[in-house]
């Protein structure tokens, strides 16, 4: 089997390097040719664990391509993977220019039977729309060639890619015809060989299922977020009250850590989309509109708290940052509640010092050198005033808190991942502020 997949970013190079890492043949494409120039010489784009060394090994085994030229490789192709972005359009509602440009490009050069996947996430009625472009283009040709299209929600976990996509909980597919379901049943087969389903269901069904997905996940966090404010209102703590809730197995344990608002690409974006789709479908989604609205507010705030403490005064202080990107294991910073801490913090005439493992650089492409960049987590807290805790990666948990304390102007941290223990850190003679613990 030989497979294209159209658009070679976060979810794209991971898919189609984990079908090549079973023994198909794939290409990938992208329209940024220095994106694809990069890959072809082992460059990768994007920081995801374990994908290095995949792309490369794939690479030299012949079975993982890259092109700029979609029309030049149709030909032999049995399956291609749309996973474009869909990023929002003025309105909030999700932008299908990429999505429908892929499906024009297919249906201009294609010569046989394609099977048409679109991975990126998209609401109902978009497969009917790409289907529309396709055939279109064929009428355009005056040729009469068979296809089927078919949706393929993805629902890998950034910082977690690899992994997702090769073991995944569920894999959810949307499809027309018979003919369709045994191609993606084939292609699926290598990953479900442990008992993970392929659930096959109707296109708008697949197209739904990603939106609810993500909606429910943030409707997690935002909720978690404001019983976390109430807490630190009413002198309870939320990492007990997490726990106490956690251990109900209809409620879960994962998703309900509070802490300073869901960012990244997907969350944000595609809650304002469901929202957006609702509202132009004549139905209001009350709870997801109160879900966005928790998480806008919830981004202030560790600044609202930085603020207080310096008795709403925070002009010529330095603060420290730890983390950058929106959530550990990753470089994304799109959506990023450091985004938004940064710029008030700045705007409040503090001077910000930060320090993240990888997302330093893509911090310098976003805002340039607004911030100062530290080349490890201990630099950026020398003569800092404060350091607050923005991303939870892994080397933050465990710092030298006598370190810490003599490198800091005051030993003042404010945690927005509640990632110490409050009881430990007063013991080590910090002020500690996290997030649903009163102070
Ligand atoms: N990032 C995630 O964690 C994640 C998870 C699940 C689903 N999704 C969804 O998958 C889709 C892709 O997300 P992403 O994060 O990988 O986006 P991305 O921005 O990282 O990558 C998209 C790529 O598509 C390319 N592209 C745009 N138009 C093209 C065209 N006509 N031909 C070829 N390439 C083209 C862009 O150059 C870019 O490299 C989105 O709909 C997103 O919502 C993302």
């Amino acid at each position: 089997m030989k497979i294209t997949i159209v658009g070679t970013g976060y979810v794209g190079l991971v898919t189609g390097t984990c079908f090549s890492e079973v023994g198909i043949d794939v290409t990938c494409v992208d329209i940024d040719e220095k994106k694809i120039e990069n890959l072809k010489k082992g460059i990768i784009p994007i920081f995801e664990p374990g994908l290095e060394p995949m792309v490369l090994r794939n690479v030299e085994k012949g079975r993982l391509h890259f092109s700029t030229n979609l029309a030049s490789i149709l030909d032999g192709t049995d399956v291609i993977f749309s996973a474009v972005g869909t990023p929002p359009d003025e309105d909030g509602s999700a932008d299908l220019k990429y999505v429908l440009d892929v499906a024009r490009e297919v249906g201009k050069n294609m010569n046989d039977y394609v099977l048409m996947v679109t991975k990126s996430t998209v609401p109902v009625g978009t497969a009917a729309r790409v289907k529309n472009a396709i055939q279109e283009e064929l009428d355009k040709r005056g040729v009469k060639i068979p296809f089927d299209v078919a949706s393929n929600p993805e629902f890998l976990k950034e910082g977690a890619a690899v992994d997702d996509f090769l073991k995944p909980d569920r894999i959810v597919v949307g499809v027309e015809s018979k003919k369709a379901e045994n191609i993606m049943n084939r292609l699926y087969k290598p990953f479900t060989l442990n008992g993970h389903p392929v659930i096959f269901m109707d296109v708008p069904s697949a197209e739904m299922t990603k939106y609810a997905a993500n909606s429910m996940l943030a409707t997690k966090i935002s909720f978690m977020n404001d019983i976390a404010n109430l807490c630190e209102i009413m002198g309870a703590n939320v990492n007990w009250v997490r726990k106490g809730i956690g251990s109900d197995s209809r409620i879960g344990k994962k998703f309900i850590y509070p802490g300073i608002g869901y960012g990244g690409s997907c969350f944000p974006k595609d809650v304002k989309a469901l929202i957006k789709t609702a509202d132009v479908n004549g139905y209001e989604l009350r709870v997801l509109k109160a879900v966005e609205e928790v998480n806008e507010s919830q981004k202030s705030v560790l600044f609202n708290k930085v603020l207080k403490y310096f008795g709403g005064n925070i002009e010529g202080k330095t603060i420290a940052m730890w983390g950058l990107a929106f959530k550990p294991q990753t470089d994304d910073m799109r959506e990023a509640p450091a985004l938004v801490l940064i710029e008030k913090l700045l705007g409040a005439g503090a001077k910000v010092k930060a320090y993240d493992p990888v997302a330093m650089e893509e911090s310098q492409r976003r805002i340039g050198d607004v911030v100062e960049y530290s080349k490890d987590q201990y630099e950026a807290l020398i003569d800092a005033d404060a350091l607050l805790i923005v991303t939870e990666w892994p080397e933050f948990r465990f710092p030298n808190l006598n370190v810490v304390k003599k490198l800091l102007n005051n030993p003042l941290i404010f945690d927005g991942r509640n990632v110490y223990d409050a009881e430990e850190m007063k013991d080590s003679g910090f002020e500690y502020f996290c997030i649903g613990i009163k102070k």
